[in-house]
Order: structure tokens, then sequence, then C-alpha cells
């Protein structure tokens, strides 16, 4: 057994847990294949966020089964938050030869081995400590540009219509030598831009170490990378962070301050801990003190007994604060939850649908608007490789995230270009090299 391939679903902490899992299985001589076909071990880095993320990957089980068919002595693993979740279930449907939970990495050697001699094997322990903190990631990432730095693992917020605090476990936070270890490492790699990942990341704390701490300390010892940072809780952002970010010309000016939902109703059943205002004068905040700050968002449409008027405070949230982007989501409800024992999932689908689809055209509006009042500017830009278009163009992100195109033969991914925004779609800020 000596061949894994490996997918990776859902967010950036599963890609970054990957990066531990190829990590883990490298130190045990195994090595990552690019194809499926090639493989002796063939898994799955899961999630459970939403219901269709889940039929997706069960989908993918079923592919991985006629590979497994036709190669006897193949093995099929399940890793992340939906082993965590589905446990059993999983090795029930015959399919599956494995099943690691995400605190459950380190056991994988003796899982697949285990699992070779035919016996189904699980490991879906959560614990209140691991962090993985002394194991160097094997990044994947083919340019190798960005860097993923993972500085926390598990939530206590347990919001209401979220499965995560279930499949990842309690909060707990890394320690910063660590994370400033694995930054500087990263910086000697070659890399450029490093995000420091949690799902709550204003709440990280290291003996006494706050968030706001461990992004100066980061920006400070690399300051030659761009740092970024995600998720950030509106309850939770502090004043400290945003001043943190002001003195530090290389952290990126960009927030990502999920708001789920603009009505107070919603917001309460979804045991999110602020109000509409407190989220608006959170914003109000960080564009005094960052006025050229990017601020995007997550929204959840169709939320339990979400009404037209709850609904109508989303759409006048948004117009309010203007958001540079958004990742927007129909309500699924996830077993388990509080809100799924609690309040029942009573918006019919159409009208999620629909809610999500005016949320979708105002957003779009928002986009557009927003990358119009940069048309004009200079932006320094991190390139990550030629455009999908066009072999004669560069596209990379600025600070804001934002995507930038322009025509360019003398630079490569990597370098930082200044360029000049002349016009902008949607989605991209078309530019011209400085
Ligand atoms: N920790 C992050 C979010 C993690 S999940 C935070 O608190 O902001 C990413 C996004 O998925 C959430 O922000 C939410 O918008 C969405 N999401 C989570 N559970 C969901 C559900 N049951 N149905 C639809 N969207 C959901
Ligand atoms: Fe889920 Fe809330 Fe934790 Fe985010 S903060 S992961 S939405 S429980
Ligand atoms: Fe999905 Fe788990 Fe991330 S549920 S969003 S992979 S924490």
């Amino acid at each position: 057994m000596k061949k894994v391939y490996i997918e990776t679903y859902g967010c950036q902490m599963n890609v970054a847990d990957t990066e531990v899992v190829l990590a883990i299985l490298g130190r045990e001589g195994f090595e990552a294949v690019p194809q499926m076909s090639q493989a002796d071990v063939i898994m799955a880095n899961t999630c459970s966020v939403r219901d269709n993320a889940e039929q997706r990957i069960l989908g993918r089980i079923e592919q991985f089964n006629i590979e497994r068919r036709s190669r006897p002595g193949t093995l099929v693993g399940i890793l992340g938050c939906m082993a965590e979740r589905m446990k059993e279930q999983l090795l029930q449907t015959g399919k599956v030869d494995f099943v690691a939970g995400p605190d459950a990495y380190r056991s994988l050697p003796s899982l697949i081995s285990a699992a070779a001699s035919g016996e189904p094997q699980m490991d879906v322990q959560l614990s209140r400590t691991e962090t993985y903190s002394e194991i160097m990631p094997r990044r994947v990432d083919k340019n190798g540009v960005s860097a993923f730095i993972s500085i926390m693992r598990g939530c206590n917020n347990v919001c209401s219509y979220c499965v995560v605090p279930y499949t990842r476990g309690a909060e707990r936070s890394r320690d910063f030598h660590s994370i400033v270890r694995e930054a500087c490492a990263c910086a000697q790699d070659g890399y450029k831009e490093i995000t420091l990942l949690g799902q709550n990341v204003d709440s990280y704390n290291f003996e006494g170490t706050d968030f706001a701490c461990l992004l100066g300390m980061v920006a400070e010892a690399v300051p030659g990378l761009r740092i970024r940072f995600s998720t950030s809780n509106p309850q939770d952002i502090s004043d400290g962070v945003l001043l943190t970010m002001a003195s530090h010309p290389n952290i990126c000016r960009h927030i990502h301050l999920p708001v789920q939902s603009g009505s107070d109703r919603m917001l309460e059943k979804m045991r999110r801990r602020y109000t509409r205002q407190w989220y608006l004068d959170r914003v109000a905040r960080i564009r005094e003190i960052m006025p050229d700050c990017a601020i995007t968002t997550d929204v959840i449409a169709g939320f339990c007994s979400e009404t037209e008027e709850d609904h109508a405070d989303t759409l006048s949230l948004f117009e309010a604060v203007g958001f540079d982007a958004a990742f927007m989501f129909q309500y699924s409800e996830r077993p388990g939850t509080l809100a799924a024992r609690k309040y029942p999932d009573d918006v019919p689908p159409q009208t999620k649908t629909r809610r999500l689809e005016e949320i979708i055209a105002l957003q779009n509006r928002l986009s557009l608007e927003s990358n119009r009042r940069d048309v004009g500017k200079t932006l320094s830009v991190l390139v990550e490789g030629p455009s999908k278009r066009s072999p004669e163009q560069l596209c990379g992100r600025a600070g804001s995230n934002k995507m930038c195109v322009w025509t360019d033969s003398d630079h490569k991914s990597g370098d930082i270009v200044e360029v000049v925004v002349t016009d902008c779609t949607q989605a991209t800020l078309l530019c011209m090299k400085k």
C-alpha cells in the first residue's frame, strides 16, 4: 500500500487538513498520486455543511467503488466532517473500508493497514487538544503562491443551523510558536501569501495570546508576505484586530464577516449573539479605521419561519453595507442541530429559491458597484498565473481579494505587480500594468 489519491470538499480548513493528512501519510512512505486509477488508497475529505454537499460525496463514493471493484485490494476511505457525522453508516454501505474523523488523522496509517486485511476500520474520536501543531503540512497547491495555515480547530458557537460544532468538536487554539514557525517555513519555501484559518479566528486564545496579538506576530515574522485570515465573527471581532490590520501594511484589507441574516428575529433564532445594529456598527468601525477595507459575507435564505419581512431586512442590510462579495446559500436542515430539533424547516423550497435569487441579484449589482468604485485606482496584485481567457494576460488578487486581469508578458506567478483599474465586470477588475 503506497499510493494515495485524495479529493477535498468543503471549506479552506479541509484543504489545510488534506495537507496534514498527506504529511502524516508521507512520513509512513505513502506517495500522493494525481489520479484515482493509480491509487492503492482512494480517499475523500468531506463536508457536511449542507445536504447537497453530502449528496455530491455519496455520488463520488459510487464512482470510487467502480474503481475498487475493478482493482481488488484498492481501499476507499472517507475523512472529514461527513465521516464524523455519519460514522458507521458509511461502513454499512459496504462501499467504504475506513472512516476517519477530523481529529483522527494521526491514526490513518494504522487504520489503512488494518483495513487492508479486510476488516472495516473507524476512528471518529474527537479531541479537546489535537491541533496537529507540529506537523508541517505537505502543500499540494501547484502554483506555490498562497498557503493556508490552520490556527485553531473546532467551534464553540453552536449557531442553531450549523453542523460544524458536531463534526469538528470543541474549539482549541494552536500554539502560536508553531504557527509563526510555519509562516516562516512558508516564506522560505517561496510562498507569497498566507491565510490564517479558523471557524472563528477572533476567539483564538493560546495561553493568553489573542488573535490581534497573533496576527501582529505573524505579520512581523514574515514582512515580505501578504497575510489574510478567515473567518471573523461579528460578535467577536475586536478593535484590537482592526488596529493591528491598520498598522501592518502586509495584512490584506479584507474582512470576511458572515452576517447570515439581516433580521434580528432570525439572528436570535440562529443563535448568532449579535443584532443587525451591532453588525452595522462593526462595519462602520471597520470603515472608520480602514476606509479601503473590503467586506464580504455569508448569508442564509429561508431559515426556519423566515417571513417576507425578515427577508426584506436581509436585502436592506445588504444594501446598507454594500458588500464587495458574498457567499449565498439556501437553508439546509442538518440532522442533530438545534434548529433541526427545535424548529420546523417550514419555508417552502420554491420560496427559499426565490429569496436566494433576490439576494444574488442584489449582490450582483452591489459587486458591480463596488468594482466600479475601483476604476482609476492603482492596486498591488499578487500574480496567480495566466488568466483563463488569454495566455497574454495574467490574473491575480488585489488586497481586497478581488480578481484582477491585465495584459503582461514580464511577470510570473508570485510577483507583486502594480496595476491601474481601467474597467470592470461584476466579477473582475480589468487592469493595465502601471
Ligand atoms: N464559521 C463560519 C462559517 C462556517 S460554515 C462562520 O461562523 O461564519 C460556512 C457558511 O455556510 C456559513 O457562514 C453559513 O452561511 C453557511 N451554512 C452553515 N450551515 C448552513 C445550513 N445548515 N444551511 C445553509 N447554509 C449553511
Ligand atoms: Fe457554524 Fe456558527 Fe461555528 Fe460558524 S460560528 S462554524 S456558523 S457554529
Ligand atoms: Fe464543511 Fe466541515 Fe468545513 S462541514 S464547511 S468541511 S468545517
